[in-house]
């Protein structure tokens, strides 16, 4: 194993509660060990838009400068979930849209600064950006697993999902007890692109009486008789839960904008499940989108553990001479798996899962 002298860590992708402590965590571990740590501001647009920070793109992490941070939302660092620096779309004076790699770039800054292994902490997409940087060869790359729509494949799960389903889970109480007042539907949307996870973990969790998630295509008349039922029983209340991929039969997902170089942006499908399910029923239906509120605040002990956890075994990751894994839980163990393998899919909800069967044997209806 070569000499380690400096780490790079960068957090990119949608922010999630327990970056924070992920940061501390490798910070204090490599300190023991006598290395450096060094931070890459907003993904890496401290690299490679290094004249929008005058006081530095890459930041030496400190022991002092990572005190008191455990506990804080979002990340130190701050992130961006725009484009891929491997294939960067400019518009070029005539209004051509061309591609560039500027891995050279982030590389070459980073060499510079001494610094031999690059500790990504990410998403899917970040993940895969840190494992193309990896290839070209000359820097070391660990993964850290990061989503509050527990969509990464290989771990477990990942910190901040946790937070996310239980932030989601108290405005369901919330929510019970105004729409019984009210005899009214209340349909919440929450976050998950391609993964139900928080729909359903919030919804049963929250006794939702609907939950409809991006892996089973919804038809409306099954929630509409779902709806009667509960009426027929003298319940005038309902609570449908929706994720912001779900998709009706046969429909498209809810896209709210479409912008180059980056993922679309969801958004909107709460809305229209309620007007139809308000014209349907007849009932009045009110509509809350959770949304960024999921991503921030304090995660929970569980997630920060997780994350401190997460972040140790990165460094432990980099003495044992590993390169171009994701440290994964495996509980009861923190394992190393190849960063290939663990972004290869999406992990979405199983449909023969317990948790989804244990919805079902709570009566709770999933549009199908
Ligand atoms: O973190 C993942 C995610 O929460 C998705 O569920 C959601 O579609 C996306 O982030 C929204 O990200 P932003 O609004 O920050 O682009």
């Amino acid at each position: 194993m070569s000499q380690i002298r400096r780490i790079a860590i960068n957090t990119g992708g949608g922010d999630a509660p327990g970056l924070n402590a992920v940061i501390r965590a490798v910070v204090l571990s490599a300190a023991r060990r006598g290395w450096e740590s060094y931070g890459i501001r907003d993904g890496f647009d401290g690299i490679l838009f290094k004249r929008n920070y005058p006081s530095g793109g890459i930041i030496h992490l400190t022991r002092e400068r990572v005190r008191g941070i455990t506990h804080l939302g979002g990340t130190m660092l701050g992130t961006s979930n725009r484009g891929n620096p491997l294939n960067e779309v400019v518009t070029m004076p005539d209004g051509t849209l061309q591609e560039r790699d500027r891995s050279v770039e982030i590389l070459d800054a980073l060499h510079a600064h001494g610094i031999d292994t690059l500790i990504a902490i990410g998403g899917d997409g970040s993940l895969s950006i840190a494992r193309a940087l990896a290839s070209k060869g000359g820097l070391r790359v660990i993964g850290v697993p990061k989503t509050i729509d527990n969509d990464l494949d290989k771990t477990v799960v990942s910190f901040g999902f946790e937070t996310a389903f239980s932030f989601a889970t108290e405005c369901l109480d919330r929510l019970h007890s105004t729409a019984e007042s009210h005899h009214r539907v209340m349909v919440v949307e929450v976050m998950g692109r391609y993964a139900g996870w928080i729909a359903v973990n919030c919804g049963i969790s929250g006794s939702a009486d609907v939950i409809l998630i991006p892996e089973i295509p919804f038809d409306l008349d099954k929630v509409v008789s779902k709806l009667r039922d509960r009426e027929a029983q003298g319940r005038s209340s309902s609570i449908v839960v929706v994720a912001e991929g779900a998709t009706p039969k046969g429909g498209r997902r809810s896209v709210l904008e479409a912008v180059q170089g980056r993922s679309e942006r969801l958004g909107g499908i709460g809305e229209k499940v309620a007007r139809q399910l308000s014209v349907m029923t007849g009932k009045e239906t009110r509509v809350v989108v959770l949304g960024h509120l999921l991503r921030g605040g304090t995660p929970t002990a569980e997630d920060r553990l997780l994350a401190l956890r997460f972040g140790a075994a990165a460094v432990r990751a980099i003495e044992e001479g590993q390169d171009g894994v994701m440290v994964a839980l495996d509980p009861p163990m923190v394992r190393y798996v190849p960063l290939e393998e663990a972004t290869r899919r999406m992990k979405t909800v199983p449909l023969d899962c317990d948790t989804l069967l244990t919805g079902r044997d709570l009566g709770i209806c999933f549009g199908d």
